[in-house]
């Protein structure tokens, strides 16, 4: 079985979590895009684990893989190793894959992200960690693979071939370009690659092999659905394709191999970074939402901004990756609030509008149009069954399902592996 996983929303919907409840049924778990500026939150007991880099899958039996479509910084994921292993969980090369193909961000990715943001006017708000320049690269056909990194002949040809026109490229935005041959770092990338050398597979093999043996697979998307590089809200998105179709090419699996596109949806909506969010708040039922749901980004540790449900922009999820089934996460924060509201529909100037209009400036513009329900106080955290859900919420959620047309399967009502049930 073929399985893959996306954030429906602008990401931090709980992928992380729901990553980490599926994973038991599945052998290989695998990122398929995106770089560290993902962080997926993985809650186990009084364990909080916050991943950038390695599949949430990592703590129970699948072997988890980075796939060559990702664009990966070799010091965080050495990080995230140390990290595990200091927790008692071994990142063995029988656990961990990484495709030779893959893109290895390098410092001055990292530079060019920062001092491009901070020239930029109209600000994008990065995560600054050199992922649109590592991207930048890979397309240009200049990056330099997990197989360069490996072998440090081959890197430090890369690097020669590559430094003037790196030189330049900081120069030109005001940065200090002696961080291109820097010489400690270019130890510390040797290093680096000597260590991660025996982790170096062929992740659409394996795939293939363990699909053909008929074993599971999990297709872990980062980001969300509205960062997408190609549908999201331009400019201001991430670098790579975060829909589910992306899982396929990035992998290197056919279409034909997909059983099940399962979507994350946030009970209502976070935005970290700049750029439309129609329903965002700024009243009391904003604070309550960024407050009761700990709203802060795992990367960057910014405020994430808050607003109510967005039917309009989940329909387009929906085609956009074609979901078979949703979990619906952090339903557990609406609880308190006198009214819940959902956006059903847009007013652009004076239309009504059910559907996203393509272009982001005009989708700046729409004003949403709310449906309201009734709110309910008691504390679902405990709740381990849909039947115990007070009705009032389960006319929530079965009013999000009944206008998604998609089935919920799972509801999650905490950060916790045991705060989930099926629905
Ligand atoms: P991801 O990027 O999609 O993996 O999401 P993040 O991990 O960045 O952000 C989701 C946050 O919400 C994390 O801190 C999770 O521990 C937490 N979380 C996940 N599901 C729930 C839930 O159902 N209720 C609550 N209260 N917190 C949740
Ligand atoms: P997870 O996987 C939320 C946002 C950044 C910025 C934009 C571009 O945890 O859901 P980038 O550094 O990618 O060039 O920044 O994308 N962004 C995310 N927002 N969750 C994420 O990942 C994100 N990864 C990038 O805030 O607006
Ligand atoms: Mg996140």
């Amino acid at each position: 079985m073929f399985t893959i996983l996306t954030g429906s929303q602008f990401g931090d919907e709980g992928k992380g979590k729901i990553v980490d409840l599926l994973s038991k049924d599945y052998d290989l778990v695998v990122r398929f895009q995106g770089g560290d500026n993902a962080g997926h939150t993985v809650v186990v007991g009084d364990d909080v684990y916050k991943l950038h880099l390695i599949p949430s899958g990592f703590l129970l039996d699948s072997r988890v893989l980075i796939g060559p479509g990702t664009v990966l910084n070799p010091e965080v994921l050495a990080e995230e190793i140390d990290m595990l292993g200091n927790t008692g969980v071994e990142v063995s090369s029988d656990k961990l894959g990484i495709d030779a193909k893959t893109s290895i961000i390098m410092p001055y990715h990292v530079e060019l992200d920062g001092l491009r943001e901070s020239s930029r006017k109209e600000k994008i708000g990065t995560t600054k960690k050199g992922i649109g320049f590592a991207y930048v690269d890979k397309i240009a056909r200049d990056e330099i693979r997990m197989s360069d990194l490996v072998d440090s002949e081959r890197l430090m040809d890369r690097l020669t071939e590559m430094a003037a026109s790196k030189e330049a490229a900081i120069r030109e935005l005001g940065g200090d370009p002696s961080i291109v041959t820097d010489t400690e770092l270019m130890d510390k990338y040797v290093k680096l690659g000597q260590r991660l050398a025996p982790y170096v597979t062929d992740v659409s093999y394996e795939i293939n092999e363990a699909i053909s043996e008929g074993k599971n697979v999990l297709a872990e998307g980062a980001q969300g659905t509205f960062l997408d590089v190609i549908h999201g809200t331009q400019k201001f998105v991430t670098s790579s394709s975060t829909i589910a179709g992306s899982a396929c090419a990035n992998l290197g699996v056919g279409p034909t191999k997909v059983d099940e596109v399962l979507g994350i949806v946030k009970a209502y909506i976070t935005r970290v970074g700049e750029g439309p969010l129609p329903t965002e708040l700024y009243d009391e039922a904003g604070a309550h939402l960024h407050d009761v749901g700990h709203e802060f980004g795992t990367t960057t540790g910014r405020s994430r901004r808050c607003g109510w449900f967005d039917l309009p922009l989940l329909k387009k999820a929906i085609n956009l990756n074609g979901y078979t089934s949703v979990a619906l996460t952090k339903l557990d924060v609406l609880s308190d609030l006198d009214v819940v509201k959902v956006c059903v529909a847009y007013d652009l100037n004076g239309e009504r509008l059910d559907y996203p209009p393509e272009d982001t400036s005009l989708l700046s513009m729409c004003k949403p149009i709310y449906e309201d329900l009734e709110g309910w106080s008691d504390d679902l955290t405990g709740v381990k069954s849909y039947e115990d859900v007070p009705r009032a919420a389960r006319d929530y959620v079965e009013k999000l399902e009944g206008m998604m047309g998609v089935p919920i399967k799972y509801v999650s009502v905490g950060p916790g592996r045991a705060q989930t049930f099926e629905k």
